[in-house]
């Protein structure tokens, strides 16, 4: 740094100007780092420095050089976030976010200013469906995904009526839309849909209903530390002890420590799951539990890690060229991405084909005990590309 200061100022002295420095790939980081999703955006991010590290701090030569904001998972500010980073930082690439409202609003900005964005959770189905576009990427889900994989297994548990509960915004109401979906295909009936507002957790008065409805099963999307919470409250009101509650996987990801006795024995579907024991998640969890005081990666890290290697990916068809934007995303397209949760392509709306596990909560771990759903695609309804 200090030798490229001194050349400045010599140049600069001799009415030249220096030569400028390999120009690092400019990522902008939109995460929630407050509020109920905060640790959720934390994860993400260590799981991409996490890739980056690995690769020696470079991705196809270039250096990385980060922007954040925190998004709050506030969707009335997120233009203003994402053109943050557009147009004051001027970023190459988005990387964002958690939230389904606020990455659609992000997924606009990006569309307009044609800058590449990769999504590393937010799962609103229109994302890769309806509104799916040559610049966004996802290396997570679609909120269909999950929740359909568990409609079936629920079905073919025998449950034939159930309740769903969640907060009312997109993620919520897809997650259980999916549920309903797989549930009822093969035969069962959601009975009853309950839901919230985002992100409160006064949720004494739905159980009480629950309780009257006596479904066969109950099933939720709830995450981060409304998901804490609810599994606390489902527990404690009694309803758990006759009335199983089944979750996409988010209900009991990174939330185990906090979630303790109510937790144990529920049985959730996600793209990712604790003993998976493949050599690729074996080294990825070792690697994590090393560069972050031992501990151990969830789902969101996985998908932030898998952001950094989709981007990598582009960037080498761009012999690091992030401005060469064609080749770049033609390249992200068509990568084969080695995740810790197994190897995935993306749909060509963008979204990963992917197994999706059923787990059940043992201790701190959301214990792998089969493949819900194999190679699951979303259905991208509307999707033209
Ligand atoms: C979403 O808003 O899409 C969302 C948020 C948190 C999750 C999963 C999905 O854990």
């Amino acid at each position: 740094m200090r030798k490229l200061l001194i050349g400045a100022a010599l140049a600069a002295a001799l009415g030249t100007s220096a030569a400028p420095a390999a120009a690092a790939v400019k990522v902008g980081l939109m995460l929630p780092y407050s509020g109920t999703y905060a640790a959720l955006g934390e994860a993400i991010e260590n799981g991409f420095r996490l890739y980056l590290q690995e690769q020696g701090g470079t991705l196809a030569g270039q250096d990385i050089e980060f922007f954040k904001v925190d998004d709050e998972s506030d969707p009335s500010k997120a233009s203003e976030n994402a053109n943050r980073l557009i147009r004051r930082d001027q970023v190459d690439v988005l990387v964002g976010t958690v939230h389904s409202g606020v990455a659609l609003a992000l997924a606009k900005a990006a569309k307009e200013s044609d800058t590449t964005l990769i999504i590393p959770n937010a799962g609103a189905d229109a994302l890769t469906g309806s509104l799916c576009s040559e610049q966004v990427f996802r290396t997570s889900f679609t909120n269909w995904q999950p929740g359909f994989a568990m409609g079936a297994v629920a079905a073919d548990k025998g449950y034939k009526k159930a309740v769903t509960i969640t907060w009312n915004y997109a993620a919520g109401k897809e997650a259980t839309d999916g549920f309903k979906d797989g549930f009822e295909r093969k035969g069962g009936k959601v009975v009853k849909h309950l839901s919230l507002p985002f992100p409160k957790v006064e949720f004494q008065p739905l159980l009480t209903e629950i309780a009257a409805l006596e479904p066969d099963a109950v099933f939720t999307f709830f995450a981060g530390g409304g998901a804490v919470k609810f599994v606390q409250d489902y527990a404690a009101s009694g309803l758990g002890k006759t009335i199983p509650l089944l979750g996409s996987g988010f209900l009991t990801d990174g939330t185990l420590k906090a979630q303790g006795e109510a937790a144990q024995g529920l049985l959730t579907t996600l793209h990712y799951a604790d003993g998976l024991d493949t050599p690729r998640d074996n080294a990825f969890r070792a690697h994590y539990a090393q560069a972050y005081g031992g501990a151990q990666p969830d789902v969101y890290a996985v998908q932030g890690y898998d952001a950094a290697q989709l981007l990598a990916a582009g960037l080498a068809a761009a012999q690091g060229d992030a401005g060469r934007k064609d080749v770049l995303r033609q390249a992200m397209r068509d990568a084969t991405i080695d995740s810790p949760r197994g190897a995935f392509k993306l749909s060509k709306a963008g979204n990963p084909v992917q197994d999706i596990y059923l787990r059940e909560v043992r201790g701190d771990r959301n214990q792998v005990v089969g493949v819900a759903s194999k190679a699951l695609a979303d259905p991208a309804r509307g999707c033209r590309l």
